[in-house]
């Protein structure tokens, strides 16, 4: 699962569609965690969909994530400003790759 500690344990290393990306990233093996309130640690995402799917104000977008282990597609937070804190993409998410700061 996604660490909920990450903001803690790791450092912003670059920015992604106008949101951080959390390192380690060594491409196309290792990619980090994207976002930061609606944060999707690429490195566990498998592409399940469900998050796309089922969140009520279209945070996600499908970006390509060619060679890496786990999936060839990632679900990028590209609109988590529009996030209302629903919790839904973290109780669908099969992998627990989604960590949503309602704080
Ligand atoms: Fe979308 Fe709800 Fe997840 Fe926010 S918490 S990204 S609104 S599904
Ligand atoms: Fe990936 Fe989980 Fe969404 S596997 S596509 S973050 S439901
Ligand atoms: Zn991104």
């Amino acid at each position: 699962a996604i660490d909920p500690e990450f903001e803690q344990n790791r450092e912003i290393v670059d920015e992604h569609e106008g949101h951080d990306v959390w390192g380690p990233v060594d491409e196309p093996d290792e990619l980090g965690i994207h976002g930061t309130h609606v944060a999707v640690d690429f490195d566990l995402c498998i592409a399940d969909g469900a998050c796309l799917e089922d969140c009520p104000v279209d945070v996600f977008e499908w970006v390509d994530s060619p060679d890496h282990p786990e999936s060839e597609i990632k679900a990028d937070p590209a609109e988590e400003a529009q996030c209302i804190d629903c919790m839904l993409c973290v109780d669908v998410c099969p992998v627990d790759a989604i960590d949503v700061d309602a704080g």
